[in-house]
């Protein structure tokens, strides 16, 4: 059985204190920071990019999970890699040739991720998983931080745990949009283990309370 992780996204974080608020994150048991890189083109918003990626792997060695939200991920990738990325995450949807993004990743030394929209269904990520270390399951449509949980994709996830257990497969499955305590706690019996968390954690009273109960639930 896999780990369960907690990843706090850092969207939610106060921006005028970075360095102390990652600190916060490590020191309330953090396992992964959970970076959302947004091009105002695949989402109707814009985050921010590889300096900020560079700026949180030198605070700490916190393992890095970057999100790529952008129409271009293999026009960016490498970009992302040399600021320090440990994980990257592309979209099966955007504008790219996701088996060969998926390779370079590979090549590059670090765990390929792939994320698929609520309205994206399983079969879409299929012909990929032999190659991927992270399936991401969104559990809002991507762009903002603090919107609700969709229950609709608890049977993507179940869908995705069958065919890891099926083809003998080892990839992470992870969950990111609306996650507190409950619905970590349904999409883990679902199947996922690795829980996205913004609001809940970074504007919790008390974030390594709000971690913890992730984690167990
Ligand atoms: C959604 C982002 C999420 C977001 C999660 O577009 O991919 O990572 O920051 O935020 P919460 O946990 O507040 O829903
Ligand atoms: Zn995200």
């Amino acid at each position: 059985c896999r780990d369960r992780v907690v990843a706090p996204s850092l969207l939610a974080a106060d921006f005028t204190q970075v360095g102390e608020e990652v600190a916060r994150a490590v020191r309330s048991g953090a396992d992964w920071m959970h970076l959302d890189i947004m091009d105002g083109h695949f989402v109707d918003n814009i985050s921010f990019g590889p300096a900020m990626v560079q700026t949180v792997d030198a605070l700490d060695d916190v393992f890095l999970d970057v999100h790529l939200m952008i129409s271009r991920p293999d026009h960016y990738l490498d970009r992302f890699i040399e600021a320090g990325a440990d994980m990257v995450t592309v979209h099966v949807e955007a504008d790219h040739d996701v088996a060969e993004t998926l390779v370079r990743i590979r090549a590059a030394g670090r765990h390929a991720g792939l994320a698929l929209n609520p309205a994206t269904p399983f079969e879409a990520v299929e012909p990929f998983l032999e190659q991927i270390d992270l399936l991401l399951c969104m559990t809002v449509v991507p762009g903002f931080g603090g919107q609700s949980f969709m229950a609709e994709v608890l049977p993507k996830i179940q869908a995705a745990a069958a065919a890891r257990h099926d083809r003998g497969l080892g990839f992470h499955i992870e969950v990111d949009g609306g996650i507190v305590a409950e619905t970590a706690g349904r999409c883990a019996r679902a199947g996922a283990n690795v829980m996205v968390a913004g609001s809940s954690t970074f504007r919790a009273p008390d974030m390594a309370a709000a971690i913890e109960d992730i984690r167990r639930a």
